[in-house]
């Protein structure tokens, strides 16, 4: 089956072409990031604004990559939750104008239940059950995953979704947006163990997180040291920056393991943007060992994509799962 998938849940157009739910003939994703860089953070107005200028030749694209024409598609997969409204609506309405014009079926996927569906693209493949830990912009939850369709939220953050401390703290050190990645590389040359920062839970016997905290602390620590954000010798910001980032991990990991454990399962999958972080995948598969196996998909496959999406809605087509075309968009939509 050739599914044609569409993501436009944030900043970023995403088109891709999936064959028999693995094959991915093309993934096409065209990133925001300059338009709203001078802004900080994305403005959610000209987020929409790009999706409606970007999503038909993003679409062609997607299709000319993957060699084949409208008509030999299959089906339609689109993100129609969590998002941005404004973003959501243009992805879903041109998925459904599509699918009318066509009579090609379509479904709506929830974004999370996408990035957990990322895993399948690659070569290994976790076997169901498993508990999956969702880190992005906008979420950082764990789910066991017991088959498509088939969630249990076990934790989510209380807070500040991990993506979002990484942003916020990279504005507040003057790096710029998008904070997670800048982090991430400065990180690489700085000692993590330079300063203790707290490794914030929420409570002891759950599985939520809170964030909120430790971008507290760095601001404390910003503020009783002299240097102002923005002008920090590059040797401190490094640490600082390394520091924060073996907090935000060390939690990560010790939370997904005690669920894992307390499941009683034995594989677990991470994923969503902050997944694409070089130190959370390094512990996270330091941390496994025989009884529990971590996946990880490549870094690409982490942060928004419509290749997750594809392999989400092809399990929906092939249940016979469809949507119709009053279908809404979410901006918040529950697993
Ligand atoms: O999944 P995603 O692309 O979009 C949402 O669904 O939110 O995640 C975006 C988030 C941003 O907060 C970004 O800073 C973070 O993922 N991110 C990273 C890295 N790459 C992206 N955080 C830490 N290290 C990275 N390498
Ligand atoms: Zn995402």
């Amino acid at each position: 089956m050739l599914v044609l998938a569409i993501e436009t849940s944030c900043d970023d157009t995403a088109c891709a072409v999936l064959k028999d739910g693995k094959q991915i003939l093309s993934n096409v994703v065209s990133s925001q990031t300059s338009v709203h860089q001078k802004y900080g953070g994305v403005v959610p107005e000209l987020a929409s604004r790009k999706h409606l200028e970007w999503i038909v030749p993003v679409v062609k694209e997607a299709l000319e990559e993957a060699k084949i024409r409208l008509k030999d598609v299959e089906g339609i997969s689109v993100t129609n939750g969590p998002g941005l409204m404004g973003s959501l609506l243009v992805g879903l309405s041109f998925a459904k104008s599509l699918s009318f014009a066509t009579g090609i079926p379509f479904v709506g996927v929830n974004h999370i239940e996408g990035h957990l569906s990322a895993i399948f693209l690659e070569e290994k493949v976790p076997r169901f059950p498993f508990v999956g830990l969702v880190v992005s912009g906008g979420h950082t939850s764990l789910y066991r995953v017991d088959g498509f369709g088939k969630l249990k939220r076990l934790g989510a953050t209380r807070d500040d979704a991990a993506g979002e401390a990484f942003d916020k703290v990279a504005k507040l050190l003057g790096l710029g947006y998008p904070g997670g990645p800048m982090i991430d590389e400065l990180s690489r040359k700085g000692d993590r163990k330079a300063i203790r920062f707290p490794r914030p839970v929420a409570a002891k016997h759950s599985f939520d997180f809170s964030f909120s905290g430790l971008k507290t602390a760095v601001v404390n620590y910003v503020r009783t040291n002299p240097e102002p954000p923005g002008v920090y010798p590059e040797r401190i910001l490094r640490d600082l920056a390394a520091s924060f980032q073996e907090a935000v991990v060390e939690v990560l990991v010790r939370k997904t393991f005690q669920a894992a454990e307390h499941e009683g399962l034995k594989r677990v999958v991470l994923c969503g943007g902050v997944a694409a972080n070089r130190r959370l995948r390094e512990a996270m598969i330091e941390a496994s060992h025989e009884k529990i196996k971590v996946f990880v998909p490549r870094a690409p496959l982490c942060t928004d994509n419509a290749a997750m999406i594809a392999v989400a809605g092809h399990a929906c087509l092939e249940r016979g799962i469809r949507s119709s075309l009053d279908l809404d968009a979410f901006s918040s939509l529950p697993l």
